[in-house]
């Protein structure tokens, strides 16, 4: 028979292994979580909502490509006809009734989920940053936890300002976007690199770039400031009914040379882009809140002939991702 003693000392010995044994992330919460739960902190945890880009709106189009985005890509969506495409335009932060024109509202966002030919389904995420403040999902978590910690009572520097001295990019990126009189006239940008392979296996790293054909027009501060709370949804929901709103999809395309794991770093404008297609967006949906909320947008949903690059922001946005639409189906 074991004695008492030696039995919990066993016990613990057997606790002490398993822990051992568990992967980091079961002992505490996950970068992912928590970005979640910083977002949720700023922002509020508004059930059934997302925690970034709460403010939405849900439109319908199609997507018609190019023969030279076939020759770069042997992706389907680039072989046949025009595709159906579900679109979600959005508002920065995690604040469900923010007004349209805030300038925290910026970067605004757009979300496509085109229907392939074969039965299965391809994401683009895109918002209107030229260039993202941080690289990383550990240097996200941490510039949101600084601006967290950063309200009117803290000790100069703030812990902000501490954070873009050391990542300047965090500094600077925010001004990139601005707000637009619709949001059907703003440029949308990748950020993060992905690569296309074509028919003979030839791989080619490159960036979205979504160009409105009525041309980007943005507004000046104040005029932004003046504008109604929902001004921005309920007019391309208006503007769509109305006429196509049609984007030119480019491809920025990278040089040897040119950073592809860094979100922070653009490469220069004189690259080469290849026009990959026009998105026309031609409907608005019955209901929308409906349909946003059995949405999921994933940055890695993708299809043969286009893959994710070594982008490390971009595995951080799909745990994140995944994380926000788990709260939000409780
Ligand atoms: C580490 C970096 C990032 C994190 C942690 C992050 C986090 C999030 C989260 C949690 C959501 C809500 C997702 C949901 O509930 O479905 C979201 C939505 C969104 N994010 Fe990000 N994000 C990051 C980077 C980016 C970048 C680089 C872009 C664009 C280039 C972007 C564009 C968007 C857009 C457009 C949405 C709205 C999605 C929708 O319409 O459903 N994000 N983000």
């Amino acid at each position: 028979m074991i004695r008492p003693t030696v039995r919990l000392t066993l016990l613990s010995g057997l606790a002490l292994a398993l822990a051992g044994a568990l992967p980091a992330a079961a002992q505490e919460a996950s970068t992912a979580e928590q970005t979640i739960d910083v977002m949720n902190t700023l922002w509020g945890r508004h059930p059934g909502l997302r925690a970034n880009h709460a403010k939405g709106v849900v439109v319908e189009g199609s997507f018609t490509p190019t023969k030279e985005a076939a020759a770069i890509s042997k992706a389907s969506l680039f072989a046949g006809p025009a595709v159906p495409v579900t679109a979600r335009f959005s508002d920065a932060t995690g604040l469900p009734f923010i007004e349209d024109g805030a300038a925290k509202a910026n970067p605004h966002g757009m979300s496509l989920k085109f229907k392939l030919a074969d039965g299965g389904e391809m994401d683009v995420v895109v918002n209107a940053l030229k260039y993202f403040p941080v690289a990383t999902g550990e240097e996200f978590r941490d510039l949101l936890k600084a601006v967290a910690q950063s309200g009117p009572d803290a000790a100069k520097p703030t812990p902000v300002e501490r954070f873009v001295a050391a990542h300047p990019a965090a500094g600077t990126a925010g001004a990139t976007a601005k707000t637009p009189s619709s949001l059907g006239r703003q440029i949308y940008n990748g950020v993060n690199a992905f690569v296309f392979v074509d028919k003979e296996g030839r791989r080619q790293p490159f960036r979205y770039r979504f160009v409105p054909e009525a041309g980007e027009d943005l507004l000046a501060a104040d005029a932004a400031a003046r504008q109604e709370r929902d001004y921005l949804m309920q007019e391309i929901a208006a503007r769509v009914s109305k006429e196509p709103v049609r984007f030119k999809v480019l491809a920025q395309l990278a040089e040897a040379g040119d950073p592809i794991d860094d979100a922070t770093k653009p490469w220069p404008d004189t690259r080469r882009t290849v026009d990959l297609g026009t998105l026309a967006l031609t409907k608005a949906v019955p209901d929308s809140r409906e349909a946003e909320k059995a949405l999921l947008f994933m940055p890695n949903a993708l299809t043969d002939g286009i893959e994710v690059s070594n982008d490390p922001l971009i595995d951080a946005r799909v745990q994140a991702y995944a994380v926000s639409f788990g709260r939000r189906q409780q």
